[in-house]
């Protein structure tokens, strides 16, 4: 099994950046625990951490050139106003799980809208870097064919 694992805008920061919201923990901290995870069940990961729109699209098509099965991504602020990374999604026709460290829903009214959602599996979102490894176990299970279980 092949996973897609994205993150956006300013998450290279993790760590520094408004560490009272987005926790302490490194961009490759985190990696290192997606890797530790993807590793028990001998799934290939491709992580991808890119600051321009363009580049996470591009990913998603190559992904879906390499025959990938699925992606996690943070879309950090694309989440909300994206539409292009929307399409890619669409386009990539990957099963793709959307995760954010930080409860959107308490924060900035701008922050409440994904516009990615409609095309996701589903979105983990407001348990730090715990999302994205909760995203990772959603999304193998989906994968594996047992979302509910
Ligand atoms: C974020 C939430 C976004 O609103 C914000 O722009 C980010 C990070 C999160 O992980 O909580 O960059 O995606």
């Amino acid at each position: 099994m092949k996973i897609l694992i994205l993150h956006g805008p300013s998450l290279n920061l993790l760590g520094t950046r408004e560490p009272e919201i987005y926790g302490r923990e490194t961009l490759e901290d985190i990696n290192a625990r997606l890797r530790e995870r993807a590793a028990r069940d001998d799934i290939e990961l491709r992580i991808v951490q890119s600051n321009h729109e363009g580049v996470l699209i591009d990913e998603l098509h190559k992904a879906r050139a390499d025959q990938f099965d699925g992606v996690l991504i943070n879309p950090g602020a694309l989440t909300h106003y994206s539409y292009a990374l929307r399409d890619a999604i669409a386009a990539s026709a990957l099963p793709t799980v959307e995760a954010h460290l930080s409860n959107v829903h308490r924060r900035e009214e701008f922050r409440h809208r994904s516009v990615l959602a409609a095309v996701c599996v589903g979105q983990v979102i407001g348990f730090g870097w715990r999302s994205y490894l909760l995203g990772l176990e959603g999304l193998i299970a989906h994968l594996a064919g047992r979302p509910n279980i």
